[in-house]
């Protein structure tokens, strides 16, 4: 999709927050740092319009952008990322199942993992969550600009075996030179119809 519209509708941390509407919703999810905001900003095609920073915790809130009045993007905070209190990191976590497990316009989310590595465990337990909770999940590795090209390869298949799915749930990508950025937004469009 071309974008040329896009707005920071709100940064929500409750339900009563969320936009109203029936727009379908697409999440972004993955460890602390491992580039969802980056990833929102190629998708849209705006450096910088999500804030990226290399010190993991960034984004704190759920945000949640309205994409040419069609469909909501929603950066979700990272998880795993251990710096902050054990309370914190139970607030966020709950924050997060909530808007998962309740929010009724959201037709997909997107897990993304660092390509450069096989997922931890909390990468595996995140897409487990969203399976049992029939939530459709693409798998994007990214950060692929950082290996080398000989190495696609055995990445995709350490990835296919640790989640269990076939080649068709998973996408490379770079947000460094765009590559997969067509192949992610074919997938966000078929769950959306947008
Ligand atoms: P939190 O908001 O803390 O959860 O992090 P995030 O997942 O939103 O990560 P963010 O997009 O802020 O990226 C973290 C760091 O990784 C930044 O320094 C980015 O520039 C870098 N980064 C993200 N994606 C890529 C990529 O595809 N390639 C390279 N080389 N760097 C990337
Ligand atoms: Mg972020």
């Amino acid at each position: 999709m071309k974008v040329n519209n896009v707005n920071l509708e709100i940064s929500a941390v409750a339900p009563k927050q969320y936009p109203g509407g029936n727009l379908p919703e697409i999440g972004l999810v993955g460890r602390s740092n491992v580039g969802k905001s980056s990833l929102t900003n190629k998708l849209i095609n705006r450096n910088g319009y999500a804030r990226t920073s290399n010190r993991p915790g960034k984004t704190q809130t759920l945000n949640f952008y309205k994409i040419e009045d069609s469909i909501y993007f929603v950066d979700i905070p990272g998880y795993g990322y251990a710096r902050v209190s054990k309370k914190e990191r139970e607030k966020w976590g709950m924050m997060i199942e909530e808007y998962l497990t309740t929010r009724k316009s959201l037709s997909g989310v997107v897990l993304l993992v660092d390509g450069r590595r096989a997922p931890s465990d909390d990468d595996v337990q995140m897409f487990e969550f969203l399976r049992y909770y029939n939530i459709p999940t693409l798998i994007v590795a990214t950060k692929m600009d950082k290996t080398s090209k000989t190495k696609w390869n055995k990445e995709l298949s350490i990835l296919k075996k640790s989640f269990n799915v076939s080649e068709d749930d998973i996408r490379l990508f770079s947000a460094q030179t765009g590559y997969g950025t067509e192949s992610v937004w074919q997938w966000i469009g078929d769950k959306t119809g947008v």
